[in-house]
């Protein structure tokens, strides 16, 4: 029964707000500047390179974690849901009374990097392709979610990482749905500006 108190920790997990903590470091609320998401990307755009990667490494880690945890305890569909409470935690995070606040790209990364790394290491290559030739993060981001939700069908994944493929691909998508519409008006932050 114990085993069953890792997905309430995985939730709780991927609430850690490591953008917000970064912020209070320099005196500037992430919430309020920039894009406004308690993530990776703001903190890089807003906190400089150091605590940006700390944030990086802090939201993989959760990810990661909750991944690796719900693995161990429960093999595949323990680390699906494990990894899906995390992102849930992150992206509608109960310390800021569930609004959405991460994308759960950084967490998503580490979910993959444990579960399924053939998907991660194309996924990454192509996001970096895409925001090396963009200079947008976001869309970066999304091509590595529908990388995600196609490249588990064609390295055939086990059914329980095929879902996670599909939910947590949607789950980041429609996430971005600001981001798309910026996108769409030719208004998106481009990575480097400072300026959302
Ligand atoms: O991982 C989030 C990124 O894709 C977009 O972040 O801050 O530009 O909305 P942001």
């Amino acid at each position: 029964m114990l085993r069953y108190l890792i997905f309430i920790l995985a939730y709780f997990l991927g609430a850690i707000p490591f953008a917000y903590f970064a912020g209070l470091l320099k005196g500037i609320d992430v919430r309020r500047h920039g894009s406004g998401n308690v993530g990776t990307t703001n903190a890089f755009r807003l906190l400089g390179v150091k605590l940006g990667i700390a944030v990086l490494f802090g939201d993989f880690m959760k990810g990661a974690s909750a991944a690796a945890l719900g693995y161990w305890a429960f093999g595949a569909w323990g680390g699906i849901a494990g990894g899906l409470l995390a992102m849930a935690g992150h992206s509608w995070n109960p310390f800021f009374a569930f609004r959405p606040s991460g994308k759960g790209v950084a967490a998503g990364f580490g979910i993959i990097t444990v579960l399924m790394p053939k998907v991660m290491l194309l996924a990454v290559g192509l996001f970096i392709l895409v925001v090396w030739a963009t200079r947008y993060v976001s869309l970066g981001s999304i091509v590595a979610a529908l990388t995600v939700a196609i490249s588990v069908f064609l390295f055939r994944e086990p059914l329980a990482y095929r879902i996670f493929g599909l939910v947590g691909a949607s789950i980041v998508i429609v996430l971005h749905r600001s981001n798309i519409k910026r996108l769409l008006h030719g208004t998106e932050n481009k990575f480097g500006n400072k300026k959302s």
